[in-house]
């Protein structure tokens, strides 16, 4: 009757799904929803892991008085104050007289500044490894400031070994009834979302993500339960990879986002032509209006790509509006790490590359080239340029390739079956198509190279997992113990 999952014997999801929310948190677009997730711990005592957003107030009031079934709540655990998670904080007070509300200090600050009938009587602050007993669960509180308001905690389940996460592992879209990722292809439906969500949510905190997942690494964690999207049961190893990785700035793949303003479609035409010239060497490239695609979603792309390349007209003698909402907003999430590209467009006195290039100097990024200046449209003598500035891209991913290589980061090849061609990067995407013969990734194999043993006495290299011991140098005779391995 009602629309709530169980978890395990004693957790159950109350939360709720809303579809008819434009706008999350007043900007981001949620076309295919979000939920508000919430936790009833039935033991001895009875928790409620935070509320919801007053979008699905009714929803989760039902689902929640429908679990307790009679029941007292005993506990409130606020790990978030945020009011998406706390709509519902002063009817449970009223409803519930005897509830005792859990939350750091600044949350308890935080409830005070939102609700005026918020009783101090009922709050009781923890800190970092404080624990509460309920009956069979001890719950641990972990603080994870920044993650993604000062005032967030985690909760470990130290009995059923659960991870309370906040926001963190949060994901955009609704979740329509599959609780666990495992429920649903995430990789190929929810992976962006997913990354849109960290990215513009969480982004700027990668230090502060950081510093909890090495809390995390020394908890032994069978699930991680989320106040957004899908609860984590499998493969929890792979999504804290990415975790791991969108925090510490790393791009996913190497490939190429070019975000263009264009006014009449010369810039775009630029732009195009720029793509074009990547794609014939191999590069995946991602293309966007900054005019048509709101910037959340740029800025979740440009998180995941390794380059990026922004063309804009001149406007007002700046930069074009939307182009300018865009750099802003990359800078204030203070994506790191990435080499970049400028194309200026304008008609008598082109300024948009300066421009551009002083939004973006905080970020301290790699500029590959001057930006590329064009007056009102390219002309066929400018053409190479774009080759070059191609060019400048795909040497850049080498060196990066190199370096990655030479500091033992891991980088895999696929090859097509059909062609030869070899793909490298951590993995091949499922709707990758090869560039030169347009086999799809189903026609790609993994090759695994060889490790390489140079033999110290005559240069001899031989290849293969390992020198077997009797191995002998077929140039100079030298045994095994000779060779040592090749790292370049
Ligand atoms: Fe889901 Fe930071 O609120």
């Amino acid at each position: 009757m009602y629309c709530t999952r169980k978890i395990n014997d004693d957790y159950t999801w109350v939360g709720a799904d809303a579809r008819r929310l434009a706008m999350f948190e007043g900007v981001f677009g949620v076309p295919d929803g979000i939920s508000f997730n919430s936790y009833l711990l039935k033991d001895e005592k009875t928790v409620l892991f935070d509320t919801a957003d007053s979008a699905v107030v009714e929803t989760f009031r039902q689902n929640l008085l429908h679990e307790l079934d009679g029941r007292e709540l005993d506990y409130l655990i606020v790990q978030h104050l945020e009011p998406d998670h706390t709509a519902l904080v002063e009817e449970l007070l009223l409803r519930f007289p005897h509830l005792q509300v859990l939350c750091t200090a600044k949350a308890a600050t935080m409830l005070g500044q939102f609700f005026d009938t918020a009783a101090g009587k009922n709050i009781t602050t923890v800190k970092e490894g404080d624990t509460l007993c309920t009956g069979r669960h001890t719950l641990e509180f972990i603080e994870a400031p920044m993650v993604h308001w000062p005032e967030v905690m985690m909760t470990y389940d130290r009995t059923d070994r659960l991870l309370m996460t906040a926001d963190a592992f949060g994901c955009f879209g609704a979740i329509n009834g599959q609780l666990f990722a495992d429920e649903v292809n995430f990789e190929r439906d929810y992976l962006d979302e997913a990354r849109r969500y960290y990215s513009n949510i969480v982004g700027k905190y990668g230090k502060q993500v950081q510093a909890v997942l090495k809390k995390a690494a020394k908890l032994q964690i069978e699930m991680l339960l989320p106040l957004h999207g899908f609860v984590w049961r499998k493969d929890l190893g792979w999504i804290l990879e990415k975790y791991d990785l969108w925090s510490r700035w790393e791009p996913e793949e190497k490939s190429v986002v070019i975000a263009y303003a264009s006014v009449y479609g010369h810039t775009e035409n630029t732009a195009n032509i720029l793509a074009c010239r990547l794609a014939e060497q191999g590069v995946r490239v991602k293309m966007f209006d900054t005019s048509v695609t709101p910037a959340s979603y740029i800025v979740s792309a440009a998180f995941k790509a390794s380059h990026l390349v922004f063309a804009a007209t001149t406007y007002n003698s700046g930069v074009f509006v939307t182009m300018e909402q865009l750099l802003h907003d990359l800078v204030a999430h203070g994506l790191q790490n990435r080499s970049y590209l400028l194309i200026e467009n304008g008609s008598w006195a082109p300024t948009s590359g300066r421009g551009m290039k002083k939004i973006l100097e905080p970020l301290g990024w790699k500029e590959l080239a001057d930006p590329l200046s064009i007056r009102s449209a390219l002309k066929a003598h400018q053409e190479p340029m774009l080759e070059r500035l191609a060019g400048l891209i795909v040497e850049d991913m080498k060196r990066e390739r190199h370096a990655e290589a030479a500091s033992g980061k891991p980088q895999k090849r696929y090859v097509c079956r059909i062609c030869g061609y070899v793909y490298e990067g951590d993995a091949l995407p499922e709707d990758y198509k090869c560039p030169l013969c347009g086999a799809d990734a189903s026609y790609f194999d993994e090759k695994t190279e060889p490790k390489k043993f140079v033999c110290s006495l005559c240069g001899f290299i031989y290849e293969g997992e390992s020198v077997p011991a009797d191995f002998r140098c077929p140039l100079c005779n030298a045994p095994a113990d000779q060779f040592v391995e090749k790292k370049d």
